[in-house]
């Protein structure tokens, strides 16, 4: 009989968990064999959620691969400037690795990573998840079967959504772009991973503009405070922190806050911990807005924009051919396409793959079956290995420094 894949996680936060769920619902193909996690709290909680021995939990990623070879793949998901060390370490160790991305924040790492991955000829999947979901297999499907002929132009925006802003890029782990990464590394490394697997053409060259303008000191309204706790005008606040964190809900994002999610343990957080500052009075750096102007080879053009301010949290597309054209909206998993001859507009229906969770439109769950089935085979470079995407790291670097440099053109 086969055995299950064993896995050692590294970080057992958010990411860490939502791919570790695999196991409790897959257990002949995955199990959990060690995790490492420097709170204890968080550490213990993962232990007893995935039947960790003790013996096999470490306060360090570098304590673990330190054992050696105690798991057949590494899941690393700490934070992205903690990422290049563990997958050189696991890499010499040989151990297939889910890398989550950005790969690294820095531009040789991301190369140094690549090039150990293809000397030791280990297997490495980069967690671009959008890739893996039904609803970009159809988009993709749609151009390769020729459905729209040549595409010439497409229209990317990610809409992240005001509280989501607020919550990650304001607030929490990714507000600062010199401690974890910029936005378009952090966040839109996705959305530059997508155009290319879309485009299936090589960016040529790109320039873009944005900035941080609305979280600010400068847009605090009157009566505000370093704390929503403190402020007089926090009903009025679409970013009050009690409202977004003191509801029904205690998933994704509010688990964030604490690992201690009663009422009371919410409130704590919030009168101590960085979510419950008031969003115009935080060390935030990242961008709240910022577009990319792309030109691909064979003349194809492209516009992205980020934007914090939606009420939805998704990504919107238009892909333009000579025969006709798809508009799409992933929250809506809706993909309408339009004929040029008979001006007939029709729905498409998403390819049909099994997903038993819906994170990231069900990247998450077929990230990791796919991962396990690759290398339980062997066979084949990923959709997503280091190689292919180092060229969308590349994209996001360039962009960051046209931004910069006030919108000069990069060639790639
Ligand atoms: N693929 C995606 O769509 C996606 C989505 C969100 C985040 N991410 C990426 O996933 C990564 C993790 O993000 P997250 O939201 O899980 O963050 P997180 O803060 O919830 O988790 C990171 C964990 O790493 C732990 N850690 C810190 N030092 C460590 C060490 N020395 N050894 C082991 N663990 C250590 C932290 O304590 C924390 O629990 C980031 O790089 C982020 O950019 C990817």
């Amino acid at each position: 009989m086969k055995k299950p894949v064993s896995v050692l996680v590294l970080g057992a936060g958010s990411r860490g968990r939502a791919y570790a769920d695999y196991s409790l619902t897959h257990p002949d193909d995955m199990r959990i064999a060690a995790v490492a996690e420097p709170v204890e709290e968080r550490r213990e909680a993962f232990r007893k959620k995935y039947s960790v021995p003790s013996s096999m939990c470490f306060s360090s990623w570098s304590d673990a691969l330190d054992k050696g070879r105690i798991a057949d793949a590494v899941f690393i998901c700490t934070l992205d400037g903690m990422h290049t060390e563990p997958a050189l370490k696991a890499i010499d160790l040989c151990y297939d690795i889910l890398l989550e991305k950005p790969m690294s924040n820095r531009e040789e790492e991301c190369r140094a990573i690549v090039e150990a991955a293809e000397k030791k000829g280990v297997h490495i999947t980069v967690c671009h998840v959008l890739r893996y979901t039904p609803f970009f297999r159809t988009i993709k499907q749609c151009i390769t079967s020729g459905l729209i002929g040549d595409v010439c132009v497409v229209n990317l925006r990610e809409n992240v959504c005001y509280w989501h802003q607020a919550h990650s890029f304001v607030r929490g782990n990714w507000r600062k772009s010199s401690e974890t990464s910029p936005m378009i590394l952090q966040k839109s490394c996705h959305d530059m991973d997508i155009l290319l697997y879309l485009i299936g053409r090589r960016c040529l060259r790109l320039s873009s503009f944005g900035s941080l303008k609305f979280f600010t000191a400068e847009n605090a309204p009157e009566g505000s405070a370093e704390r929503c706790l403190d402020c007089s005008v926090r009903n009025e606040c679409p970013y009050d922190a009690y409202r977004l964190y003191l509801g029904e809900n205690t998933e994704w994002p509010v688990d964030v806050i604490s690992d201690d999610l009663s009422l009371e343990g919410r409130r704590k957080a919030l009168r101590e911990g960085p979510y419950g500052r008031c969003v115009f009075h935080c060390d935030n750096t990242v961008v709240d807005r910022q577009s990319v102007n792309l030109e691909f080879e064979d003349g194809i053009v492209a516009t992205f924009t980020m934007t914090a301010f939606t009420s939805d949290h998704t990504r919107e597309l238009k892909i333009m051919g000579t025969k006709g054209q798809l508009v799409c909206s992933m929250d809506k998993e809706s993909i309408v396409y339009t004929d040029f001859l008979t001006e007939t507009e029709r729905v498409i229906p998403l390819v049909n793959l099994h997903t038993d969770t819906f994170g990231h439109g069900g990247g998450d769950y077929l990230i990791v079956k796919e991962f396990l089935e690759s290398i339980d085979g062997k066979e084949g470079e990923s959709l997503s290995s280091p190689r292919v995407s180092l060229e969308s790291h590349l994209m996001c670097f360039a962009a960051e420094r046209s931004r910069l440099n006030k919108g000069e053109v990069v060639e790639l």
